[in-house]
């Protein structure tokens, strides 16, 4: 039988739907064990938690491999296992690793800091310039990492003439899509070979469980799996069935946040207070049109630069109301950050001014609240 072609929303409910029994749960169980019985003699693959292959942790894979299009998935502890397995898993000692410039700072900390002790080297470029792609590949080069939409600035990357060029050099490229969710954006669909998201973010979408995830050929994943099981990054079987859980609304989410992101980007661009407004569905963003292309939604994040630089930043975060100050984003809460003291902590103003920070810049991540509440708690923190 043919899985049916179903539409994103039906699948974040149901996954692809199999013929129920009766009596049988309709939300599945938790299967908190960190163990299962083996039959005697058996040389089929043994059910252990820690092997990536609990109940739970099967078939959220199987749910989020479908949404982002791939042949497989796989859970893990966190975005940065993700993040950091999903390049193990492509790179070896001796292979040279290219980067976006523009990426989370978790993301930037484990390149700079832990790559070198496996021999591998990292060089960051302009990601909106394919001639520097072209030019900065060495014999050595095995892959290629981008994130967007970008952390914190929400710019938004073509990844059509980046994916060109990795087809063209046998690299592997992959996409951390978290700021998307793959209601919005499907980076497979556009020639990457492995996604990456923080499934802390929009894919739970209740700040309440810390995951990750990385979808892409079956191959690829399996050796994601064998690293899994040996590194010791599983999913707990409990955070697992709350993201499932997460998941069966996200597709009603993501159409909120959107919403709501766009709703709160058109207030502050015409605000008085404010210097600049960074939010993909204005026309006036700079990768508006890439935006509009490839993307089925602008998301909930925003960037926002206020008059009166750090200090105008500080008194505007301190008068908030709803948006909580908080590290994290794409919760069903309104959250704001500061990345100079978050994903971006100790970088120089040089640093800062390279990945796009300017003084007075703060993140807003929108949630699924009333827009008019949102932009009432704007207006009021952003009175003189
Ligand atoms: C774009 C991006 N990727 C990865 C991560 C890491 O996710 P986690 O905190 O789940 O490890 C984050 C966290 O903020 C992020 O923003």
């Amino acid at each position: 039988m043919t899985a049916p072609r179903l539409g994103r929303s039906t699948i974040a409910v149901h996954g692809i739907p199999e013929p129920r029994r009766e009596n049988e749960p309709v939300v599945s169980p938790i299967m908190q064990s960190a163990t299962f019985v083996n039959a005697v003699g058996s040389d089929r693959e043994v059910m252990y938690t820690r092997y990536g292959n609990n109940p739970n942790q099967v078939s959220l894979a199987r749910k989020y491999a479908t949404l982002e299009g791939a042949e497989d998935a796989v859970f893990v502890a966190s975005g940065m296992g993700a993040t950091s397995l999903a390049h193990l898993s492509v790179l070896r000692p001796g292979d040279h690793l290219l980067a976006s410039r523009w990426i989370y700072g978790g993301t930037l900390k484990l390149f700079d800091e832990e790559f070198e002790r496996f021999g591998i080297t990292v060089t960051y470029v302009d990601p909106t310039t394919p001639r520097v792609w072209r030019k900065s590949i060495r014999k050595t080069t095995r892959a290629i990492f981008i994130e967007s939409p970008v952390n914190p600035t929400i710019r938004v990357l073509d990844l059509t003439p980046i994916a060109a060029i990795a087809k063209e050099f046998g690299l592997a490229l992959l996409v951390d899509s978290t700021f998307a969710s793959p209601i919005n954006f499907r980076p497979l669909e556009h020639g990457a070979d492995l996604v990456i998201t923080s499934a802390t973010k929009y894919l739970n979408g209740h700040s309440d469980v810390i995951g990750g995830a990385v979808a892409g050929t079956r191959p690829v994943i399996e050796e994601v799996v064998r690293l899994l099981r040996l590194w010791g990054q599983a999913l707990d079987p409990h955070a697992a069935w709350l993201i499932e859980r997460g998941m069966k609304t996200l597709a009603i989410r993501m159409a909120r946040h959107n919403a709501n992101g766009l709703a709160v980007a058109t207030f502050l661009a015409k605000h008085p207070g404010v210097t600049e407004v960074s939010y993909p569905g204005l026309e006036r963003h700079p990768d508006h049109e890439i935006a509009a292309r490839t993307l089925s939604g602008y998301g909930g994040m925003v960037g926002v630069t206020l008059k009166g630089g750090i200090s105008g930043a500080e008194r505007f975060l301190r008068r908030l109301r709803l948006f909580i100050h908080a590290p994290s984003l794409a919760g069903v809460e309104s959250l704001v950050s500061d990345p100079r003291h978050t994903s971006h902590k100790g970088r120089s103003a040089e640093q800062l001014a390279d990945a796009g920070i300017a003084p007075g810049f703060v993140r807003l991540s929108c949630g699924i609240e009333d827009a008019e509440d949102l932009i009432a708690d704007l207006e009021q923190a952003l009175a003189r």
